[in-house]
């Protein structure tokens, strides 16, 4: 047992692969739930597409989350998890006829609908069933997150959700729509978000926009305002359970809720990330002429994060517990991108030692590719080493 890993026991796994530290996802899963229930009405989905492991799914569907979808594969996936239909919301600017078919067959709690050509489609498609579906308007609330720019989605100019300006027309025009009954208004403004303040903006959007609808003498059972509050990658150790107290207090206290208004959130990297760590084999230590390569057995089609985002990974290694050096850590991936830390002190580094790339539980595994003709990398829960 190396720190949080029992090293000894994974021998004879095929590296990379996923290690999921199911105590921690419990206790994550168990705070959200306490500091939810403190409030009133607050219903909590957890959002897929962090990570779709059955095995971690398990857990969370257990636990009594909600699943918020973005295809009509993950509604499958939530489905064959065992998450109730009535507690599934759909997302996404583009559904296909089959992915609107799948939620309405389902009667999932609601679709998220993100324009109005989409909304046409949901009418027809429902009225070919005889159904009502349940609708919530994804609204652009032009709050912008301060995260990286590939994972803002609140701002006005992009292709998600509905212009506020609109909403009034929008609801009005729907309200003649026999197969579409609107019970919601949905909100993202984006990812690993940290500063309350940025919740706090989204707040005051919803506020003054319910206002507004009141005037027009409309109404909503529920608000959804996405997911995003973001974890400590520097971190993983310290704190391993992301601040869900103060988040959820921020909406409480700011947030102006209608009598017997439900509040949704669709956490994804809060609830898995810091349970999930890449684990990775060291194939050769390469000595340049100014720096030391530390060459690992996974690569970029395991986890992307860093590549794709510049997203910084905390490193280990698991094998070791030489002196200091520094290093490159590098996938063997074609591509000079494929690089997951640069610099960076690890205990002396050799061939066979095992890597940890912590803070991995969310979009690592799901967003895996076998580019290279690489084999996707398997997840394994702490459990399984018992
Ligand atoms: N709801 C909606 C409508 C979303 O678009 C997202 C994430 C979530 C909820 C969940 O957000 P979370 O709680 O995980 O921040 N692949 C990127 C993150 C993309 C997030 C996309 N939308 C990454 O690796 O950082």
């Amino acid at each position: 047992m190396k720190g949080l890993f029992p090293i000894e026991k994974f021998g004879h796994i095929r590296t990379p692969f996923y290690y999921y530290d199911t105590e921690l996802l419990r206790k994550t899963l168990d705070t959200i739930k306490e500091e939810a229930q403190k409030h009133e009405g607050f219903c909590v989905h957890y959002a897929i597409k962090a990570n779709a492991n059955p095995k971690v799914l398990r857990y969370i569907r257990e636990a009594g989350f909600g699943a918020d979808c973005v295809s009509g594969g993950e509604v499958e996936a939530s489905l064959r998890a065992g998450f109730p239909a009535s507690k599934i919301v759909y997302a996404g600017v583009g559904k296909s006829d089959w992915e609107i078919n799948l939620g309405l067959d389902n009667d999932i709690f609601c679709f998220n609908v993100e324009s109005i050509p989409e909304l046409n489609v949901i009418n027809e498609l429902a009225h070919q069933k005889g159904k009502i579906a349940r609708v919530a308007f994804r609204l652009n609330p032009n709050v912008g997150a301060h995260t990286h720019a590939n994972i803002t989605t609140g701002l006005a100019e992009n292709k998600f959700g509905i212009d506020m300006r609109d909403m009034v027309k929008v609801m009005e025009e729907t309200a003649n729509m026999e197969n579409i009954k609107v019970v919601g208004l949905h909100f993202h403004i984006g990812s690993q978000i940290l500063d309350m303040g940025d919740f706090e903006a989204l707040c005051n959007r919803i506020n003054d926009l319910q206002l507004e609808l009141e005037r027009h003498h409309l109404t909503v059972e529920h608000i959804n305002v996405g997911g995003g509050l973001g974890i400590d990658y520097q971190h993983p150790n310290r704190v391993p359970i992301p601040d869900f107290k103060s988040y959820f207090n921020t909406f409480a206290k700011k947030l102006k809720l209608r009598p017997g208004q439900t509040l949704h959130f669709e956490l994804g990297r809060s609830v898995v990330a810091q349970c999930g760590t890449l684990i990775t084999r060291t194939l050769y230590v390469k000595e340049g002429y100014v720096k030391k390569f530390a060459i690992v057995d996974a690569g970029f089609t395991d986890l992307i994060r860093p590549a794709l985002y510049q997203a910084y990974h905390k490193i280990e290694n698991l094998s070791s517990d030489e002196a200091s050096e520094s290093y490159d850590v590098v996938g063997p991936i074609c591509e000079s991108t494929d690089v997951f830390a640069k610099q960076i002190d690890l205990n002396k580094v050799h061939r066979d030692d095992l890597i940890a790339i912590r803070s991995a539980g969310a979009y690592g595994e799901i967003m895996a590719s076998s580019y290279n003709c690489r084999t996707l990398p398997q997840g394994y829960t702490s459990d399984e080493f018992v």
